[in-house]
């Protein structure tokens, strides 16, 4: 195993919690929502909100006697309490996380110690409209100003993007935010046995906020190579290539964050095998392959808490190397094709596996090599219909490709071209004798005199690819 920074030590348990403790962190939601209603309708000192405020106050006195402290976090609509979703729908539990989410509010912390006055003025400033907040400089000062030393209010986890700056270095420090995120997670999930879902889902959406801000920039960090399928930038980078596959699919806000929670977490599974087989560079003997096969099991055993429709990362978990003909494995003889969904997440997965390396120069198969390999698949290994909506997404001569151009001159192809994929943009590198030019960028689609004539490995030039992108 590698060694871990010094924060991943640092990151708190998911602990398991009691039927109990999490049905009265609901009840304390419920009393904290009603006695915010009733501040609106009735003013400060009024019974009415005396005898509110005394409910919640019991309330909370009652969560933080066993503990020191109780975490609500809100992502969309979902409430989770120490970092445990909590499964119900209920109407109050959505008037919070809409309120948190109105109010730029990610997770509202509770500590041992909190008074009367502090709960009060929680309950006044959770009550505030959205605007009045934002004229108080935000929750988290509001509340500092009133003087509330017990309560913490965070930010939406989402990744959030410095306001100045190149787009280029937002999409680096989320690229290699969301890496680290994931090495923490997993070290998470070695020691503590619990993958922290809301910490997963922010960083998918924070992935997919950046392919929005720039696509461009985000992928050509998938595409630079020099990993491999056991380093943390694989599930990133495959998170990446299945959401850019569907960049102009109609999908919902949800079903989009699940297929890219899905290729996130596709092989965490890996976490419960051996390092020394998980590591191995030579070829694994018959029983240490079933060993490392077990990793979809160990994956879907990981993810069982997650039910209903947002079970689907689960599948993928299971089912990414079962093959659209069901040739791979674990056998599904229950069904007639593992879910669509899973069946994305193993085209991105097949792409970075075998286009990256850790040596920058030769690779197993080049990226256009692996576009022609996933096409030829199609029908056998995968889905037809996903096949095309990945290779039309990165295009024959996907980023990092180097290619031969009619001139004679060997260019690296640094963007896609949706509207005409057989011209993407290329940087010219060598000319014709192989000699070293200064790289020159060209836009394929604006000069008709120029079409690429096939792709070329870039170790026969001395080409390191990631120079380029
Ligand atoms: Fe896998
Ligand atoms: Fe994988």
């Amino acid at each position: 195993m590698t060694t871990l920074p010094r924060q991943a030590r640092e990151q708190p348990p998911v602990v398991a919690q009691s039927v109990e403790r999490i049905e009265q962190a609901k009840e304390f939601l419920r009393l904290l929502m009603a006695a915010i209603k009733d501040l609106r309708l009735y003013p400060k000192g009024h019974p009415r909100v005396d005898e509110a405020t005394d409910l919640v106050e019991t309330a909370i006195r009652d969560i933080l006697a066993p503990a020191p402290d109780i975490r609500f976090d809100v992502w969309e609509d979902a409430v989770f309490v120490n970092k445990e979703l909590v499964e119900e729908d209920s109407v109050y539990l959505r008037q919070f996380s809409g309120l948190c989410l109105e109010r730029k509010i990610g997770s509202v912390s509770f500590r041992r110690g909190i008074d009367r006055a502090e709960l009060v003025e929680v309950v006044q400033i959770l009550g505030l409209e959205p605007e009045e907040i934002i004229a108080l400089g935000g929750a988290p000062d509001a509340l500092k100003e009133a003087g509330v030393r017990h309560v913490r209010i965070g930010p939406p986890r989402v990744w959030q993007a410095p306001a100045s700056g190149s787009v280029e270095r937002a999409a680096e420090q989320v690229y290699y935010w969301a890496v680290q995120t994931f090495v923490e997670m997993t070290f998470e999930v070695e020691r503590y046995g619990q993958l922290d879902i809301l910490r997963a889902r922010f960083v998918v959406e924070s992935l997919q906020e950046m392919l929005l801000r720039g696509a461009r920039e985000i992928t050509r960090l998938a595409a630079m190579g020099g990993h491999d399928e056991e380093s943390a930038r694989h599930p990133v980078n495959v998170c990446l290539l299945t959401l850019l596959a569907v960049f102009g699919v109609e999908l919902d806000a949800r079903q989009r964050s699940n297929l890219g929670l899905a290729a996130l977490v596709h092989d965490i599974g890996k976490v419960n095998i051996p390092a020394d087989l998980r590591y191995k560079v030579d070829p694994l003997a018959p029983g240490e392959e079933a060993i490392r096969q077990r990793h979809v099991v160990e994956g879907a055993y990981l993810l069982r808490s997650l039910s209903g429709w947002d079970s689907i990362p689960m599948a993928a978990a299971f089912e990414h190397h079962a093959r659209f003909d069901l040739s791979g494995y674990p056998k599904l003889s229950f069904k007639e094709r593992p879910h669509p969904y899973s069946r994305l997440v193993a085209i991105a997965d097949f792409y970075d596996t075998t286009t990256a390396s850790r040596d920058r120069v030769r690779r197993v198969l080049r990226p256009e090599q692996a576009m022609v390999v996933i096409q030829g698949l199609s029908g056998t290994w995968f889905d037809p219909p996903m096949a095309a909506l990945f290779t039309h997404a990165l295009g024959p001569y996907p980023m990092g490709s180097v290619v031969e151009l009619d001139s004679g001159d060997v260019a690296v192809v640094y963007q896609a071209n949706l509207a005409e994929p057989t011209r993407p943009w290329v940087k010219v590198v060598r000319d014709r004798q192989g000699q070293a030019l200064e790289p020159t960028s060209l836009d394929l689609a604006r000069s008709p005199t120029h079409r690429i004539v096939r792709g070329v490995d870039p170790g026969r030039y001395g080409i390191d690819v990631a120079m380029h992108l």
